[in-house]
């Protein structure tokens, strides 16, 4: 490790976020009942102009009313460039007791888009009295948050975690797809008169996970539009999963599970991982800093590798 030490992200599951439109409260005691870790509530996009107001105010009575035993709660505010989200910060902050844990903030482009939001929480919850600190949440969905993803990721001890939101990136990069996520049908390597897919959501994907592992953030995938398509699903939160990030959005509940299966290490990983912890304290007793197990080298470096899924593992077998 460099002198600067690698800080942990919060331990808390955060395998799947559902979201639900906070114009539409009929979902939301279905949202409770869900699986999924974290449900969150959206106040901007899938909400209309015309709506912002009546939205705002289901949300309230939503956190004060509804019994979301213990799912970890969010809130998707407006956008900084709206005259809506300081008064979604205002009042649900103003008028809910405590319940709320998150707030997400979309399309951060820079460090002060965050510091803005943490201002206000701060001057609200302080007149407040609060005692409980909301954390936040930011989407990655912009060229200017993607160019800007270390600063953002460092700007606030509030930040918890950072997701990647295929549609606006997608447009605000002038990507030629209409698609949320998934393969690209034009994203492909030609050979032999074969088509080869490749990941045009890779570099982004992997620029979020580097930020938030080097600032204790964590790092998640965001929707997937296309909810026929269970395959495509899981073959993008597969990606996600191995190049780091801990969960995925789902925008219908039946990705719910797709995610948590995902997401939750398999029974095979973990015993595969506590099998090479076991290999390497054989060799640690013997004097060895490496070993073979089952035909190939492990070394100290696989404890880390390891320990990641044994952790994940542990984590989420408490939560349950
Ligand atoms: N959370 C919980 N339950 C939901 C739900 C959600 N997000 N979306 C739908 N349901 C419920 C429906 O009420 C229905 O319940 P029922 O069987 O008791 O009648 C059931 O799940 C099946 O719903 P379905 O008819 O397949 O979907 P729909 O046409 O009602 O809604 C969407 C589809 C995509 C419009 C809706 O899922 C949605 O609004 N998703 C979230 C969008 C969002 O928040 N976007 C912002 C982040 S990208
Ligand atoms: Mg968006």
């Amino acid at each position: 490790m460099s002198f600067r030490t690698q800080p942990a992200p919060i331990a808390r599951p955060s395998r799947c976020h559902l979201f639900g439109p906070g114009s539409r409260p009929a979902i939301f005691e279905k949202m409770a009942a869900s699986a999924a870790d974290v449900l969150c509530i959206d106040l901007e996009d899938s909400v209309s102009p015309a709506d912002k107001d009546s939205a705002r105010a289901n949300v309230i009575a939503a956190i004060n009313d509804i019994d979301w035993g213990s799912k970890t709660l969010c809130v998707r505010i407006n956008g900084l460039d709206t005259p809506f989200w300081y008064r979604d910060v205002i009042d649900i902050l103003e008028q809910t007791g405590g319940r709320l844990d998150l707030m997400m903030i979309p399309k951060v482009g820079c460090a002060a888009d965050v510091y803005a939001v943490d201002a206000l929480v701060s001057a609200v919850e302080t007149a407040k009295g609060h005692d409980k600190r909301v954390g936040l949440e930011v989407i990655i969905e912009t060229a200017a948050g993607i160019a800007h993803v270390e600063e953002i990721a460092a700007s606030s001890p509030r930040l918890q975690s950072m997701s990647l939101g295929a549609a606006d990136f997608a447009a605000s990069m002038g990507m030629q797809t209409t698609g949320i996520g998934g393969t690209q049908e034009n994203y492909y390597m030609h050979r032999d008169g074969a088509k080869y897919w490749s990941d045009p959501w890779h570099w982004a994907q992997a620029a979020i996970v580097a930020a938030c592992r080097t600032h204790g953030v964590l790092p998640l995938d965001g929707p997937f539009g296309d909810f026929s398509d269970d395959d495509g699903f899981r073959a993008q939160a597969l990606r996600s999963a191995t190049l780091g990030m801990v969960g995925k959005w789902a925008i219908h509940p039946k990705q719910v599970a797709l995610a948590n299966e995902v997401f939750t290490p398999s029974e095979a990983a973990v015993a595969e991982a506590r099998e090479i912890l076991a290999a390497m304290e054989k060799a640690r007793a013997e004097g060895q800093g490496a070993a073979v197990y089952k035909g190939r080298l492990v070394d100290i470096a696989s404890i880390r590798q390891a320990q990641v899924i044994v952790t994940q593992s542990d984590m989420i077998g408490r939560q349950a």
